[in-house]
């Protein structure tokens, strides 16, 4: 296994904002009169924001129209926004600007493959936006996750294999996606909750490259 690259999620993998993702749409089913819990929330990591809609009305078995939902998205984003306004590089996940640093005095080239349309603004408020080689988000694509596109545009535009590439990903979906295009899986979190990754990583800190790869070539 020779690993060229790695394209890291953003929400849950890089920066600490699944959780306002969370309170956002929380926020958006207590106004539409109904209760939304972390169960639900699980299922929306990784896919687009019409998508979460979708899942989040029929969970309160809420029936709108489609310019109803497109205003219902923008009212979500807009408490999602002012969540962010203030992000800086403390809501980076533990370590992983040191492991991103490392892998890029490795030469391993670097990719971000996000569903966010948030996504890039984020990246480059924290400041960490000249660690990317490429980045590719929610408004770069035509299909979210499950569907690989998203690394696919990531894997182009750093020339390389996926075959030789990592995904970090705290999604089912995501994994999903990284795994139909023959990436390299890593899940972000509790293996539980992500089955379809065969190797898992808690956190970045005091993480190495060579560790993954040990553990991944078993
Ligand atoms: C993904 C998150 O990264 O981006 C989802 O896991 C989110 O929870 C999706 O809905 C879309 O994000 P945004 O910022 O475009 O609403
Ligand atoms: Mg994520």
């Amino acid at each position: 296994m020779v690993i060229k690259g790695c394209i890291f999620d953003l929400d849950g993998v890089i920066v600490d904002t699944a959780k306002y993702h969370y309170q956002s749409w929380k926020r958006l089913a207590a106004e539409l009169g109904f209760d939304f819990n972390e169960e639900v929330n699980e299922r929306l990591k990784g896919i687009s924001r019409m998508d979460s809609l979708n899942i989040v009305l029929s969970e309160g078995g809420v029936i709108v129209s489609e310019e109803e939902k497109v205003d219902l998205c923008f009212m979500k984003n807009e408490w999602y926004k002012e969540y962010i306004v203030d992000l800086d590089e403390s809501e980076l996940l533990p370590g992983v600007k040191k492991f991103i640093e490392q892998l890029r005095k490795d030469k391993i080239k670097i990719g971000l493959g996000s569903a966010s349309r948030n996504a890039k603004s984020i990246i480059k408020g924290i400041g960490i936006d000249h660690l990317f080689e490429v980045m590719i988000d929610g408004n770069d694509v035509q299909k979210s996750k499950p569907d690989p596109e998203v690394f696919l545009r990531g894997s182009t535009g750093l020339n390389l294999d996926p075959k030789n590439i990592i995904v970090f990903e705290d999604s089912r979906k995501g994994l999903e996606a990284a795994i139909s295009a023959e990436f390299i899986p890593v899940g972000v979190g509790i293996p539980e909750l992500l089955p379809e990754a065969n190797f898992h990583i808690q956190s970045f800190e005091n993480l190495s490259i060579k560790q993954i790869i040990t553990h991944l070539a078993k």
